[in-house]
């Protein structure tokens, strides 16, 4: 029956998206992380699969089920995210909604780290960088389109916009985490994207779930003219 089958906006297409934390190891009871519930990422992957998309979620730990039609991937570090997101690749669409740790102990101990009397009330943990995982796939010959986050807690355009170059990304979501109604561990969000030209969109403080669903829309559409 013609009508029967409602071709989204994204049908036949492959997403790729990140969210979540990432964990890296001090030792085997100690972790290093960043605050992020994932729910945002969770959102965005729902509302890729509700618009037609075959969608690879590629989650650090999160307390969240996984949405309908989800093809969902569970890591613990930055590492393992990239290797998981290589293995999933080629996609047509790159939603970085993941709040990766920038660095990780250089060495994980093998052992429960004991205080050390020996060297007083310090400790020094040697940190080394992570890789960037969204600058790494928007950089290979088979880039997606390409949409990163940027939460920050000052300077949120200018930084965002640096952060959109820096990376060659078609778009940057904005993320203002200084305010604690939206983001991090709230329900609720507003952000602006930007993309290429410098453009400014703003998007209103409403739950997640419609976020998700403006931002899915906006980005198919900016795909169309891509
Ligand atoms: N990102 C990533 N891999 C990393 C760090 C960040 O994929 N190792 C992605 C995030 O998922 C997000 C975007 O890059 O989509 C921006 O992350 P953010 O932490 O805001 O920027 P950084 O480039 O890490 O810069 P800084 O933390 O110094 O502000
Ligand atoms: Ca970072």
């Amino acid at each position: 029956v013609a009508g029967c089958f409602q071709g989204g906006r994204l049908t036949g297409r492959h997403v790729l998206i990140t969210a979540g934390p990432t964990q890296e190891n001090i030792d085997p009871v100690r972790y290093i992380t960043n605050h992020s519930s994932g729910k945002m990422g969770f959102a965005l992957a729902e509302a890729a699969a509700e618009a037609g998309a075959r969608v690879t979620l590629v989650s650090g730990p999160v307390h969240l089920p996984t949405p309908d039609r989800v093809d969902r991937i569970d890591v613990v570090s930055a590492r393992d995210m990239l290797a998981a997101c290589e293995a999933a690749m080629p996609c047509d669409l790159l939603i970085a909604a993941a709040a990766v740790a920038d660095y990780r102990p250089e060495v994980v101990a093998p052992q429960k780290l004991k205080k050390d009397p020996s060297s007083g009330d310090g400790l020094l943990l040697q940190l080394v960088r992570n890789p960037d995982i969204l600058a790494t796939l928007a950089q290979r010959p088979d880039r997606p389109f390409s949409v990163g986050f940027a939460a920050e807690t000052e300077n949120l355009l200018e930084y965002a916009t640096r952060k959109l170059k820096a990376k060659n990304l078609d778009l940057i979501v904005a993320n203002d985490v200084a305010n604690p109604g939206i983001g991090f561990n709230s329900e609720e969000n507003a952000v602006t994207v930007i993309d290429r030209a410098q453009q400014e969109i703003r998007f209103a403080q409403t739950s997640k779930g419609k976020i998700a669903r403006q931002l899915i829309a906006f980005i198919a559409d900016h795909m169309d003219q891509a």
